[in-house]
């Protein structure tokens, strides 16, 4: 693995780029989750070089590298400025999931001896990683079963002195639809709850949707009894990824998500994320991208992404077959299939046409859908996506429901598969034609493409069948055998 001497960087090069040719396309629309473009190539190419040239910087120590103080004072400022509160105090963080588990870790430490994070069943799991390595329980609440928006009501009925933390979202990734955030606020504030508003995908887009003329109800820190918000600069600011946002009501809070040692003889530690040492590529990235664009550019985006989402909606109605789930608010669009078609065969006969539509299980009686992500650079593809959508159903409806072998899930149901290795695990996917080692073996992640992937349809639907502990124990074991 190692070379004996060094190579040139020609020849590294090269080998990236033909690993990367069985990777899904990061630019050109035809990817509708993971990644997010603006289909403007000179906003990505001064991310790039802002990131490089910050790459080295090290957010591990403030005092040694002030120009990383600097450029985080303005990303969490033009954040704040935009959500509700302007010269509210913030972190830039890695990601979603970073703020989210900062977040969390705040309010448990702000609300000593409570324990409950009380939550929609449509919130990110993000949340549920953070109960789980904090020591913290989920109190899952229900969703509207039409709009698909959290019940206040039941809000009202789950919270109490052991909730630590409420949680809604602006928009819930799966349907994108905004949860009733002054209601639960309120609700949480009458009872001295903090409430964070998980605005990881929807706070740098909702506000521009708003402005292009969209009906947005307000759910940032305006808000009363909202207490801090996360906000992703790698999904709709376009950043690179690495780049999010916790915003706090106020200092006091922030510093609940503060960790400081110096429990030990080396140098003294003051952590402001999960993270230590890190590179201030990420913060360079998306503070030149929010420069790139400014504020008509990120107008422009949200005009194209609000007329793409609209007529995406308007097309998919047309579908037979085929439906869309709640009414969208934001550029996240859910649609579901009927028993004449299976949406996990749909997302397989749209990606042998080179597209990639992301399955989503049923959960809580939400049926499973493909979920779309619209971005800056739908727009110009929209009609081809609807195509696609179109050909792809058609294709479905003609090969029929993805067959789950028989007694499987109950065969995998009744297995301990803490207790089997990964070979024989990798044995048992093999059984029903999914070899997981396959992208993972040097030299064939190239040759084998995206196209001669096995159909995932069979494996949705198996991961469908089960119920959410014996999935995450499966995702667990493809994961171990996928890096064996
Ligand atoms: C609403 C919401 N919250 C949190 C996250 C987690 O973000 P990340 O993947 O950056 O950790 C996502 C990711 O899609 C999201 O949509």
């Amino acid at each position: 693995m190692l070379p004996e001497y060094g190579r040139p960087v020609t020849e590294l090069l090269a080998e990236l780029t033909a690993l990367k040719a069985a990777d899904l396309p990061v630019r050109g629309g035809k990817v509708t989750a993971y990644v997010y473009d603006t289909g403007l190539p000179e906003v990505h190419e001064a991310a790039h070089r802002a990131y490089a040239e910050m790459l080295e910087v090290n957010m591990l120590d403030p005092t040694a590298f002030p120009s990383m103080v600097a450029l985080e004072r303005r990303v969490v400022g033009a954040v704040a400025e935009l959500l509700g509160r302007p010269g509210a105090p913030g972190i830039f963080t890695s990601g979603g999931t970073e703020s989210i588990m900062l977040a969390v870790k705040a309010a448990r430490d702000a609300r000593p001896g409570a324990a409950r994070v009380v939550l929609p069943v449509t919130a990110h799991p993000a949340f549920h990683k953070a109960a789980h390595y904090l020591g913290l329980e989920i109190v899952p609440v229900p969703v509207d079963p039409v709009t698909y928006r959290a019940s206040a009501e039941a809000f009202g009925d789950a919270l109490d002195d052991r909730t630590a933390l409420a949680v809604v979202s602006a928009p819930s990734y799966p349907q994108g639809v905004v949860d009733p955030v002054e209601e639960v606020a309120a609700l949480a504030a009458a009872r001295g709850v903090p409430c964070h508003v998980d605005a990881c995908v929807g706070g740098w887009l909702l506000p521009w949707l708003r402005e292009a003329g969209a009906a947005i109800p307000p759910f940032d820190l305006s808000v009363p009894g909202v207490t801090s918000i996360s906000c992703d600069l790698h999904k709709f600011g376009y950043a690179p990824k690495g780049a999010s946002v916790l915003l706090f009501r106020d200092a006091e809070l922030r510093r609940r998500a503060y960790f400081a040692s110096a429990a030990w003889p080396g140098y003294t530690i003051i952590n402001a994320t999960v993270q230590s040492s890190r590179s201030a590529g990420p913060l360079g990235g998306a503070w030149a991208t929010l420069q790139a664009l400014g504020r008509q550019g990120y107008l422009e985006l949200g005009r194209r992404t609000l007329e793409a989402t609209r007529r995406l909606v308007e097309g998919v109605g047309k579908i037979p077959g085929l439906r869309v789930l709640g009414e969208p608010q934001a550029a996240l669009v859910a649609v579901a299939g009927s028993p004449e078609v299976d949406v996990f065969v749909l997302a397989d006969e749209a990606r042998r046409l080179g597209w990639f539509l992301q399955p989503q299980l049923s959960y809580a009686g939400i049926p499973a859908n493909i979920h779309i992500t619209v971005t800056g650079v739908t727009l110009a593809g929209v009609d081809a996506m609807l195509e696609v959508i179109a050909e792809a159903a058609e294709a479905a409806r003609r090969r029929g429901p993805a067959e789950v072998p028989e007694g499987l899930p109950e065969l995998i149901a009744s297995l301990d598969l803490d207790a089997l290795d990964d070979a024989t695990f990798a044995e048992l996917a093999a059984s029903v034609g999914i070899d997981l080692t396959a992208t993972a073996r040097p030299g064939t992640a190239a040759e084998s493409g995206a196209a001669s992937q096995p159909g995932m349809a069979v494996v949705n639907a198996v991961l469908d069948a089960l119920p959410p502990a014996t999935r995450e124990a499966i995702l667990v074991r493809f994961l171990s055998v996928m890096y064996s």
